[in-house]
């Protein structure tokens, strides 16, 4: 990505045009919507779904020692008490005691802490945002598990929580996968999937949810190598981002000691410099032994793992990375977006990485003619079903082009009235605005190495 300085948007900016352009809705819209949830867009899901493709084959695909898995998001409530969640998975929460509003106290407190005494401290001279007063409860813990209740029979359901956080469904597979994959450590599990949380006060739009995604990868390792692989893992992930997204906007923050998750040896988080400043992204945790032994002793199952090089039973650690396709998918929109000038007229172009943008070719014939539609419908079939297309006949072509630069298809593919004669199309490069003219025949050849 280009250092340039580029337009910010702000967050009323992002949220307009991200539901303007069909990326996102608001969940339920139609009914006033819910709080917390949203709905990805036809532009929408393919972005995701590219996140996903990168991040899925730089983890799986580009590592011998690290395989996929898909879990359920209910599982077994023990998994949960096992995990520490039904115990200790809150934020602290404070209550308005004039207006009975309700928020996350270390967020109205600005301080990157849960400890009450410092809480209590921080909010001196605070007040409402709804009410103007300052007159709060003391922090209580709020728990963030979602729960819902299996079984038919009304008064016998028993209690179940959707997942907090996916990678619970990794460690309680961690000896299948020894046994089916035969993986030696260090090895990892990598997974993509939705996670649920009560948060206390959802809000910036994808950023805090009560439904979202994770993409989470575990590796286990051997206690004397978790130093070196966390270590690896810090640099590789921001150099993935990095890869898609300006360095300047991306910076590591470490988590201080009041402030890391419950199993968290350390943590470090990668952010992003989101309009309301840099807020994370990223999580990089080494979990010590706390997984796999918590699952042992609540399950009574060995979870151990024999080393042949000491011919013991060692229990492994895990080095945990953790991003939230959400908060990259806000990454991506925020990072991508431009603005200028073109003869006298604002260009907005969405510059996203090829492999990321939602649209990869539009074919548009130059008229709705049926001679022109008939070639152009050719042109889409010789291309159809390789990446994503979009086929335009409506409107000018110089509104159709702005169109398409502010989704950011990379190339627009114009079959004109000379088409019809020398069987070649126009190619308009988004980021350049260069035109080249290419023949029918050579055009699924050529645009398979521009996007490769
Ligand atoms: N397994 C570790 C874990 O869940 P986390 O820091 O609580 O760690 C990891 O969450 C990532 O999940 C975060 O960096 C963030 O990107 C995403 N995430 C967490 N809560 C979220 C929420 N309420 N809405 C959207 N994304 C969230």
């Amino acid at each position: 990505m280009s250092e340039n300085k580029k337009p910010t948007l702000s967050m009323e900016e992002l949220v307009s045009y991200a539901k303007r352009r069909g990326f996102v809705f608001q969940a339920s819209e139609i009914y006033g919507g819910i709080a917390g949830f949203y709905d990805f867009g036809p532009y929408g899901v393919e972005l995701k779904n590219n996140l996903k493709r990168a991040w899925w084959e730089s983890m799986v695909y580009a590592n011998p020692n690290i395989v996929g898995l898909d879990s359920a998001i209910i599982q077994n409530p023990k998994v949960w008490e096992a995990s520490g969640h039904t115990e200790r998975f809150s934020d602290p929460m404070i209550d308005c005691k004039a207006c009975k509003k309700r928020y996350r106290a270390d967020k109205m407190a600005d301080i990157d802490s849960t400890d009450a005494a410092e809480l209590i401290a921080a909010l001196k001279g605070v007040t409402c945002p709804n009410c103007g007063k300052e007159d709060w409860t003391e922090p209580r813990e709020f728990n963030l598990l979602m729960e819902t209740s299996l079984g038919a029979v009304e008064g016998d359901k028993a209690a179940a929580y959707l997942r907090g956080e996916t990678c619970q469904g990794i460690y309680t597979n961690f000896a299948n996968v020894v046994d089916t994959a035969r993986r030696k450590l260090p090895f990892g599990i990598a997974q993509i999937g939705k996670a649920f949380r009560n948060e206390i006060t959802p809000g910036d739009f994808l950023f805090r949810q009560r439904e979202f995604e994770q993409m989470e990868l575990q590796m286990f390792v051997l206690p004397s190598q978790a130093g070196e692989v966390y270590a690896d893992w810090k640099e590789r992930r921001m150099a993935w981002h990095q890869r898609y997204f300006t360095k300047t906007k991306l910076r590591f923050r470490e988590h201080g000691a009041n402030e890391r998750a419950h199993y968290a040896k350390e943590a470090w988080d990668i952010e992003y410099d989101y309009p309301f400043g840099f807020k994370e992204v990223e999580g990089i945790h080494n979990r010590g032994d706390w997984d796999l032994s918590r699952h042992s002793k609540y399950s009574g199952k060995d979870l151990t793992y024999f080393d042949e090089a000491t011919g013991e039973h060692v229990t492994p650690w895990v080095v945990e990375t953790s991003v939230g396709a959400d908060r990259l998918f806000m990454e991506a929109l925020l990072d991508a977006y431009d603005e200028e000038e073109v003869n006298g007229e604002k260009r907005v172009v969405m510059r996203f990485h090829k492999d990321l943008a939602p649209i990869k070719v539009a074919i548009l014939p130059l008229s709705k003619k049926p001679e022109l539609s008939g070639l152009a419908q050719k042109v889409y079939a010789s291309l159809g079903g390789k990446y994503s297309l979009e086929y335009d006949e409506t409107q000018s072509i110089g509104r159709r082009y702005r169109r398409q630069d502010e989704i950011g298809t990379p190339y627009c593919v114009t079959v004109d009235f000379d088409s019809l004669e020398d069987k070649a199309v126009t190619v308009r490069d988004r980021d350049t605005m260069v035109q080249e003219r290419i023949t029918i025949a050579e055009l699924p050849d050529y645009l398979k190495e521009k996007l490769s």
